[in-house]
Order: structure tokens, then sequence, then C-alpha cells
């Protein structure tokens, strides 16, 4: 498919999967490469605009990472932002060097908004800028098209040859009409039609699996996550019957969350496929006996899964394509796409069923954000609260029970999460939070029940706000709010006597409570 491409080139800066989304954003499709890749490779994909990203060095330094001078010979439109912005101007013979004042934060600057760049931009509008370096001299040919008091070259263009590099950064939600100069680059100098839309995202993926699979069978793990939801209602439109979906019910799930599966992927659901679900709870619960360490939990859980998946497989007989629901920020992060090359255990990325025969993966979300497999899904059809349904960690509350992992421990953190859910969506906060949920710990106090004394276990709520998962702030809660959820938690779940509440960010904390 010919399908219009801008390449972000990633010198490691934290907002570099940003600049994608938000090119994305603007219905063209974004790739992420590191700043390693080879121009000739670059060129072969023929994109319409490259992009240079931000990054922690110094582009003066003798290590810094930096990019063949060739990029900006090709006649391709080349942005540069805040580090590509410098190091840009430092390869074609500009001047950077230590800012005499660092620029941090929300600032005033003021644009020449003749430049295509800045088209309907306000003169004066407020940018992120966040740099110890600066452009003290740009290089030849180009022309300074923004300033703030600090910055005198807040950025530049040569128009004639397309290259323009901005010491802001457009990609941050703080920078107000952002997304309208990165829609300018992208619309006005790339002259990209955007033809990058969901609805023919899903139409084309459809056919080409089809295609792709004819006869074959097809297997798919169904955690009930939205990833694996999507690619699996996306395979059951193109292959129906062909795909069988298995559903692995690790005893770790939230409060009826299997059954809820079980109703939009069984039988009496809307899809056409074929749904195994395998009750294994007991199982996991004995692997995890005396387990108390978090990471070896998820071990002991992501390799169970994976064998209890082999054994369904191997019932199943032969199959000829396994479906992933792996996303783009997976790819980017195993070290595939940009420079930010931090696997994380938990991702559930390579945990491949080793002895399983099958011709290919098929990884229908590959190419996606987040918000795009939510798009996808809502094309798809599937209801807006599996959707919008908030992330679930792959261990499952085998990592929110701090210490060993009991059936007895899993009722009484469902049974207070439920509760705590429940409420939450009535005081009409739901939307408001970016996750929140209710975890165990491994403390037992005394109370008081009646005229009776207790020594029971705490719950702790936990609820934050974030955009990224990367970064989170404690979430407010009204008091009335945690009070009735308290109330509730104490007297209707069994052996539990308290609730406490998380008031710690992300760092130092994290958002799990594990
Ligand atoms: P943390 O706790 O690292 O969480 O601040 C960041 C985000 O990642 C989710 N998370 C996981 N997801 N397997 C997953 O699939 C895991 O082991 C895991 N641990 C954390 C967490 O829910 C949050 O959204």
């Amino acid at each position: 498919m010919n399908r219009e491409k801008i390449i972000v080139i990633d010198f490691g800066g934290q907002y570099n999967q940003l600049v994608a989304r938000r090119v994305r954003e603007c219905n063209v499709y974004c790739e992420i490469y590191s700043y390693k890749t080879d121009p000739k490779i670059i060129q072969e994909m023929n994109p319409k605009g490259i992009i240079l990203t931000g990054g922690p060095n110094s582009c003066y330094d003798e290590n810094a990472a930096t990019c063949d001078p060739i990029l900006f010979e090709l006649g391709i439109p080349v942005l540069g932002l805040c580090y590509g912005a410098q190091l840009m101007m430092h390869i074609m013979g500009g001047q950077v060097c230590k800012a005499p004042v660092r620029e941090y934060g929300k600032i005033e600057v003021t644009v020449d908004t003749s430049s295509p760049i800045f088209q309907n931009v306000a003169e004066q509008t407020i940018c992120w800028m966040s740099h110890n370096d600066f452009i003290k001299k740009s290089a030849p040919g180009f022309q300074t098209i923004a300033h703030t008091p600090d910055c005198p070259i807040a950025a530049v263009q040569w128009k004639e040859r397309q290259l323009y590099a901005i010491q802001f950064h457009p990609e941050v939600l703080h920078t107000a009409e952002g997304t309208k100069m990165l829609s300018n680059f992208v619309y006005q100098v790339c002259n990209c039609h955007g033809d990058w839309r969901m609805d023919a995202f899903v139409e084309n993926t459809i056919k080409a699996i089809r295609k792709k699979v004819g006869s074959g069978r097809v297997l798919c793990a169904l955690s009930g996550g939205v990833d694996s939801s999507v690619a699996a209602v996306m395979l059951s439109k193109a292959v129906g019957n062909q795909l069988t979906c298995v559903f692995v019910d690790h005893g770790l799930l939230r409060k009826n969350e299997g059954d809820e599966i079980e109703e939009i992927f069984g039988p009496s659901g809307p899809y056409e496929l074929n749904f195994v679900r395998v009750n294994a709870q007991k199982r996991f619960y004995e692997k995890l006996k005396d387990i108390q360490e978090p990471e070896q939990k998820r071990k002991i859980i992501g390799e169970e899964f994976i064998r209890v998946f082999e054994d369904e497989a191997k019932k199943i007989g032969s199959v000829d394509f396994l479906v992933q629901g792996t996303i783009y920020p997976d790819v980017v992060e195993s070290g595939l796409g940009g420079e930010s090359a931090t696997i994380k255990s938990h991702h559930n990325v390579g945990g491949l069923p080793d002895h399983l025969n099958f011709k290919e993966i098929i990884e229908p979300l590959r190419e996606l954000f987040k918000d795009e497999v939510r798009q996808a899904g809502l094309e798809l059809g599937i209801p807006k609260n599996l959707v919008y349904r908030q992330p679930f960690p792959g261990p499952g509350l085998g990592i929110r029970i701090i210490g060993e992992v009991t059936a007895e421990k899993v009722r009484m953190v469902q049974e207070a999460d439920a509760i705590y859910r429940e409420e939450i969506t009535k005081a009409g906060l739901d939307k408001e939070i970016g996750q929140y949920f209710a975890a165990l710990t491994n403390m037992k106090s005394v109370g008081v029940m009646g005229d009776e004394r207790t020594y029971d276990y705490a719950v702790v709520l936990r609820a934050v706000s974030t955009v990224d998962f990367m970064t989170a702030e404690a979430a407010p809660i009204p008091w009335e709010v945690l009070g009735k959820i308290t109330s509730r938690i104490v007297n209707e779940v069994k052996n539990i006597n308290r609730v406490l509440y998380d008031c710690t960010g992300k760092p130092p904390g994290t958002i799990e409570f594990e």
C-alpha cells in the first residue's frame, strides 16, 4: 500500500513517541527510527517529511548522537525539534552553545506568521521550552522566524529548501498551538493529503488478513484487555470460525471479569469464532504458593500462562497462525523502532509459546498507538466500556496482593476493588481518574467490629491521574466518597478491617501497588 509517511528520527528524548502520535492525529502515518538508521533506508521509504526529535545530549559534544548531513540534501522536508533543531544548525554551519539563561516551562514566543510552519498561529503564543543549550547563530541560508527574550533564535527556516528548526516542543500539549504547527509542517510544507484514517486502516487490515490466512487456522490468546480484544475481533471479522480464541482464566482477574469476557466472546456473544475458556485458577495458585517477591510472581504467572495456553493449543491441533496484540509502543520500546530501547519486563513482548507449531505470527495492531487501537475498536463495533477499559496488568491481581497470593486473598481484593469501582462510577469520577484499583497489604492490625476485637487485613485504595503512565500523581478523591467506600469495604468484605489511601505519586512510587 502506498501510504504517505513521515519519519521521526529519534535522538533519545522523552517526548519522541508523542511526536509520532501528534502527527498521526493529523491523519498522517508516522514511524520512529533510531538516529543510527542509514539515510539510504530512510530515502527508500520515500517519506513525505522527516522530523528530528529532542534528545538528552549537547550536539557539540564529542559522542553526541548525530545524523548524516545528507539528510538535509535529499529534497525531503525536514523539521528539527529542540535537540534536532540545534543539531541541524550545528551540522549546517551555525553555532550552538550553552544558553546564558536556561529556559524551562511555558514561555511566550513571538512567531513570524508569514512562515508556512506558523500559518494561522497567534503572533504571541505559549510554547513549552526545555533547553540548556541554544542556537547562538543560525546556519547560513536560514532566517529567524521566532524568538523569546532569552532565546533570540527560537525557530528558523530555509523555505526554499524546506528545512525548519524549532527550539521548543510543539508535540507537548503545553504548547498551545503545537498541533497546528505540526499540522502546518505535514500539510503546508510536506504536502500531505492525510490518508491515515482508522476506518480505512481497519478495512484494509481485515482484507490483508483474509488474503494472508486463506483457509488456514488461527489461534489467539485472549486476555480481555483492549489490545487482545481488538485483535481478536479484527481476526474474527476477517476469518470467522477459522479463528479460535483461548481465554486463560488465571484466577487473578477482577471480580466477575472472566464471565464478562465469556459473555462477549463466547457462543452467546456477537462474534463468529471458536471460544475456549480455561479455568486454570488452581494451577496458578499452586505455582504462587509461598512466593512473595513481585518480579518472581510476574515471571511465574507469565510462564504458567504460556504453559496453559500451550496445553490448550495442543488439544486444538495444528494451527497456521498465532495472533499477538503487540502495539506500536511495544515495538519502539523493545528497541526495534526508536532509540529508547528499554525493554519493560511487563510489556509481555517476546513471551511466545516455544513448543507450538505455527507458520507465522499475525500482529494486526503492530502499527498502532493505544488511542488508535481504541479508535479501531470503536470502528469494529466493540462496546465502549471494553474499548475504554483501564489498563490492567497481565499478572493481574497477582501483583496487587502484597506477599503470598491465596484464593482467599484474591477474594478479598476482588470484592474491595469491585466496591471501589462501583462507588467511583456512582460519584461520576471514573472518566477523570487515569487508573484506580484496590490492592491488599500484607499487614494485619487490630480493629473493633460491634463488640468484638478483630485482627484483619488492610486494603489500599490507589487512584492516579496520568496521561502517559510513565509519571503520575495521586488523584484527589472527595473525602465523602472515600468515607463511603471505606465503610462499605469494612462492612461487606470479610477479613478486612482497615482501608488506606495511597497518596504517593510516580516517581517515587509506581502506579501499581506491589
Ligand atoms: P507501574 O506500576 O510500573 O505501571 O507504574 C505503569 C503501567 O503499567 C501497568 N503494569 C503492567 N502491565 N504487566 C502489564 O501488562 C505488568 O506486569 C504490569 N505492571 C504494571 C500498570 O497497571 C500501569 O498502567
